[in-house]
C-alpha cells in the first residue's frame, strides 16, 4: 500500500469546534488514480491536506510508503514534500512574474540541481504537456488550461511518489478539463503516476479506479 489512513480525525478550533474528518480509515495501492468526492464542506480538502503533509491531522495515524508521518520532525516534512510529493490547486497558484519554463524549474532549483539539467528537465517535461511552443509565456498571456498544465508540469517535475490534485478542473471549461483529465489517465497508465484528485464533477469518476466518498467527514461504505 502506499497509503494507509487509519482512525483518522480532524478538528478545527475556533469559536466553535468543527470536526472536519472523524475516524477516517481507508488505503490505497501504488499506481492508483483515486478520485476523493463528496458535498461542499464533507472534508475533502481537509483530507488531501493531512495526506499532503500540508496540515496536521488531530489524532490517527497516515502512512505513506510504510513511513508514519507523524515520526516526521518539521525539517523532514519539508524534504519530503519537496522530494516525494506533487500538488497541484484549483486556482493553478503561478507565480505571475515566472514564465512556463521558469515555474516549471523552481522546485529543481530548490533541490540543487544543475542549471543545464533543470531547463532540460524542465522543457521535457512542458513538452509531455503539450506546451513546448510556450516556455517563455507568463501565465497571464497563457489560458485556464495551458496555466494548469504548467502546474501540472511543475508538479511532476520531480517525479513524485504521489500527486495530490484538488478539484484541478474547477475553473476550467469543459473542454480544457477532458485534457487534464486525459493527462492525468495517461500519466497514470504509462508511467504508474498514483493520483489522489478532489473533485466534484461525477463526470470524473470515470476516468479513476478507486473513489473515496466521505460525508460529514465519515467515508461512506
Ligand atoms: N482552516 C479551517 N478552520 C476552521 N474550519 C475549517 C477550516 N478549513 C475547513 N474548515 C471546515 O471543515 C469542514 C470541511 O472543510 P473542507 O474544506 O475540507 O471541505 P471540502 O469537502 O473540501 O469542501 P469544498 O468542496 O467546498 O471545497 C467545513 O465545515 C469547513 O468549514
Ligand atoms: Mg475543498
Amino acid at each position: 500500500m502506499i497509503i494507509e489512513v487509519k482512525n483518522l480525525k480532524k478538528t478545527y478550533e475556533g469559536e466553535v469546534l468543527t470536526h472536519a474528518l472523524k475516524n477516517v480509515s481507508f488505503s490505497v495501492q501504488k499506481g492508483k488514480f483515486v478520485a476523493l468526492v463528496g458535498r461542499s464542506g464533507s472534508g475533502k480538502s481537509t483530507l488531501l491536506h493531512q495526506l499532503g503533509l500540508l496540515d496536521t491531522p488531530t489524532a490517527g495515524e497516515i502512512i505513506i510508503d510504510g513511513v508514519k508521518l507523524s515520526s516526521f520532525s518539521e525539517d523532514q516534512k519539508t524534504e519530503f514534500r519537496l522530494r516525494k510529493l506533487g500538488y497541484v490547486f484549483q486556482s493553478y497558484a503561478l507565480l505571475p512574474e515566472l514564465t512556463a519554463l521558469e515555474s516549471v524549474f523552481l522546485p529543481l532549483m530548490l533541490l540543487r540541481i544543475s542549471r543545464d539539467e533543470y531547463k532540460e528537465r524542465a522543457y521535457e517535461m512542458l513538452k509531455k504537456v503539450g506546451l513546448s511552443s510556450k516556455l517563455h509565456h507568463l501565465p497571464k498571456e497563457l489560458s485556464g488550461g495551458e496555466q494548469q498544465r504548467v502546474a501540472i508540469a511543475r508538479a511532476l517535475i520531480n517525479n513524485p511518489m504521489i500527486l495530490f490534485a484538488d478539484e484541478p478542473t474547477a475553473n476550467l471549461d469543459s473542454e480544457s478539463s477532458k485534457v487534464i483529465l486525459t493527462l492525468f489517465k495517461k500519466l497514470n497508465e504509462e508511467i504508474g503516476q498514483t493520483i489522489i484528485m478532489v473533485t466534484h464533477e461525477p463526470d470524473d469518476e470515470k476516468y479513476v479506479d478507486q473513489i473515496i466518498r466521505l460525508k460529514d467527514g465519515v467515508v461512506q461504505k
